[in-house]
């Protein structure tokens, strides 16, 4: 049994359906599930650093053979540097230089195995060469199997900010084997649970009732509560974007604390040795959090026990933890103007109303905004 779950993302137009495969042997699903697609095929392989990194990619290397031999398929493989700051433009030129001068056909079928960071850049390629070739992810961090993987959004920073440049496009599937999560760094394992008690903040409060009395287990990776928080995050995740593909409506909330992190993340410019993703999240989720009281929209009681329980997957939730930064009201308010979330010059924040619900708030004045950015500066 190498499929645990499976979960369908289908929209209410069926512009697009695919399944998400939970389980521990992606090469045995893949061979399962999408011999149709891949026979005969041409099958570009981008994968993540880390395979090379560990010497693992010449058994991944095999499997991928073993698979293709079996279907009459060719093979190419492309390694992929998978830092924040090396998903821009040259290294999406680079990708598409390989995968042209190796005769790509739109009977092709690309294959991302990597992080948040191969998973966007190799899904932006996909979407843009020939007008658009299948695509299947495997994500191999926490933070891709929960979320980036999931919802088709692709793409690149520039520097005028992140994710500024990229397309919606929907994977033909995403395959999920949780054996991967046993080489991923702890760091990059606490940023995934970020993203997780991200759904649990927004859309489920039983979820996050469900966090709160398994930490211990769930950071361990135990069975079966490491398959279940992916499973339940991916299942809140496909419910929202099955809705609201393009992000016209409820799929803004899954920016909650989004519009602080990439106002941190541009700050340190991407440096990961500063912050990853999933702790700038973390800390824009505390953000929200406390504007979420200023404001009088969430009890002060929910929000601090919120607020724990990003302590406690060992994540931070101040703007002094992010070492390094240099920070002003004004440069922060700057930087949220440069996020996707500004409609008629106003900052759309995603702001909590208790446990388990969240809200678009695009009336925040800039005085409020200062002022609560001030105290934030100097807690
Ligand atoms: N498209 C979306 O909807 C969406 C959503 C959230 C985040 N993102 C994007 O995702 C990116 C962050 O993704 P990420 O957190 O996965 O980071 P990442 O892709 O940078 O990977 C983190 C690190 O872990 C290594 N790694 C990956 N898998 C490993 C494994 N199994 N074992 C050992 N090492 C492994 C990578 O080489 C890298 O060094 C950001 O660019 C963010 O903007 C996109």
């Amino acid at each position: 049994m190498t499929v645990f779950k499976k979960i369908s993302v289908i929209n209410e137009n069926k512009s697009f359906k695919y399944s998400i495969l939970i389980g521990n042997n992606f090469i045995q699903t893949l061979e399962k599930n999408f011999s149709k697609t891949l026979k005969g095929k041409k099958i570009y392989i981008i994968y993540d650093e880390f395979f090379y990194k560990l010497q693992l990619h010449e058994n991944l290397i095999k499997d991928f053979e073993k698979v293709s031999t079996k279907l009459g398929s060719e093979n190419f493989f492309f390694k992929i540097k998978s830092k924040d700051k090396f998903k821009n433009f040259d290294k999406l030129s680079i990708l598409l230089n390989f995968i042209l001068s190796h005769k790509i056909n739109r009977d092709s079928i690309i294959i991302s195995i990597g992080g948040g960071v191969t998973g966007d850049l190799v899904g932006f390629a996909s979407s843009i060469v020939l007008r658009g070739v299948k695509c299947i992810h495997i994500p191999t961090t926490l933070l891709s199997q929960v979320d980036s993987s999931v919802g088709g959004k692709t793409g690149i920073n520039t520097k005028h900010g992140k994710n500024l440049v990229g397309t919606f496009y929907q994977p033909e599937g995403v395959l999920i084997d949780i054996n991967f999560l046993k080489t991923l760094p702890e760091r990059e394992l606490l940023a995934g649970f970020a993203e997780v008690i991200k759904y649990s903040f927004i859309y489920d409060k039983k979820f996050f009732s469900y966090l709160e009395r398994n930490i211990e287990s769930i950071k361990k990776l135990k069975s079966p509560y490491i398959e279940n928080i992916i499973f339940q995050s991916c299942q809140i995740k496909a419910k929202i974007v099955s809705i609201d593909e393009k992000e016209q409506g409820i799929r803004a909330i899954l920016n909650f604390g989004h519009t602080f992190a990439h106002a941190f993340e541009n700050l340190i410019n991407y440096d990961s040795k500063k912050l990853i993703h999933g702790e700038a999240v973390a800390i824009g989720m505390a953000c929200a959090f406390k504007l979420s009281t200023h404001m009088n929209l969430c009890s002060k009681k929910e929000a601090r026990r919120c607020i724990e329980l990003i302590s406690k997957f060992n994540l931070p939730t101040k703007l002094k933890d992010i070492k390094g930064i240099k920070i002003s009201s004004k440069k922060l308010l700057d930087k949220f103007y440069l996020d996707k979330k500004v409609k008629n010059g106003k900052i759309i924040l995603i702001l909590s109303n208790g446990i388990g619900s969240a809200l678009v708030k695009n009336d925040v004045d800039e005085i409020t905004l200062k002022k609560f950015l001030n105290e934030l500066i100097n807690e």
